[in-house]
């Protein structure tokens, strides 16, 4: 079933009490789903189809709060192992996500864009998400980043393997290398490290995401399953954030 989306009016009335500090990136490891489902007597792909009906109501909502970026751990390179059947559902679900919803993107001016090793998706999902990028690539709303087949390791390793080339290729001197230049190799590049890091269904861990992107992000946990996670906890993270001190190691 369709989520209505916003109308173009709904998105342009502020959210009162949100007009200052908003985390402008945004990045959600999606846990929880297979437990939701397990506890309703339901297979685990369940609760990974109603997994999307959040990330439905929480991308309303982040375009509503004018978020900026919104990061969202959707397959992991660690997910492989799991069985096939279960890869299968969820490496269909941005297709279906994206057939049903990208005109309502488009017209709430989302970008479209994908973090992760794309050449080991099936050609369906990889299709799915570069048509997606490449029809939203002049929007400057909301930066709707998916996560797909991402691990940080993974990444790190790879920006390594191209960075020393480019430095054999004499492009820079290893002299030169800073953060800022090794930031450039990562999936990430030219995107502003996340805020606020949210993750549901009670683990406390990284599993593997954006361990570099997140050295001063702000973490925020909850054991609400990501299918039950609303509006209202969303918001709740944000309040939480607003009133954290970030200092960056300074005083
Ligand atoms: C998160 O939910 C979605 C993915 C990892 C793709 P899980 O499938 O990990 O759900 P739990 O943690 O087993 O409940
Ligand atoms: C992290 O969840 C990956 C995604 C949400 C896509 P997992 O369920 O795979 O992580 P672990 O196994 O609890 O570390
Ligand atoms: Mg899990």
């Amino acid at each position: 079933m369709k989520i209505p989306f916003l109308s173009k009016k709904q998105s342009e009335v502020p959210v009162p009490y949100l007009n200052d500090i908003v985390p402008e990136h945004i990045a959600i490891i999606m846990d929880g789903n297979g437990r939701w489902a397990k506890t309703r007597g339901m297979p685990r792909v369940a609760g990974h189809k109603e997994g999307v009906s959040t990330i439905v109501k929480i991308v309303k909502k982040a375009v509503k709060c004018k978020v900026k970026v919104l990061t969202l751990y959707t397959f992991s390179t660690e997910n492989w192992k799991r069985p096939k059947p279960e890869i299968e559902f969820i490496l269909k679900l941005p297709k279906e996500f994206l057939s049903i919803y990208l005109p309502d993107l488009i017209a709430n001016n989302v970008r479209i864009e994908a973090v992760g090793d794309m050449e080991r998706l099936p050609a369906h999902t990889r299709k799915a998400i570069e048509y997606a990028m490449e029809r939203t690539q002049n929007n400057d709303g909301l930066l709707l980043n998916f996560a797909l087949n991402y691990g940080s390791r993974h990444e790190i390793l790879n920006a390594m393997k191209e960075m020393f080339l480019d430095i054999n290729n004499g492009k820079f001197l290893l002299e030169e290398l800073d953060e800022q230049k090794f930031s450039g190799y990562l999936y990430t590049a030219g995107m502003k490290e996340p805020d606020l890091l949210i993750r549901t269904g009670g683990e406390i861990r990284l599993s593997n995401f954006l361990l570099w992107q997140l050295a001063y992000t702000e973490f925020w946990f909850t054991d609400i399953l990501w299918p039950d996670f609303s509006e209202k906890e969303f918001l709740q993270a944000l309040e939480v954030y607003r009133n954290r001190k970030r200092r960056y190691g300074g005083l």
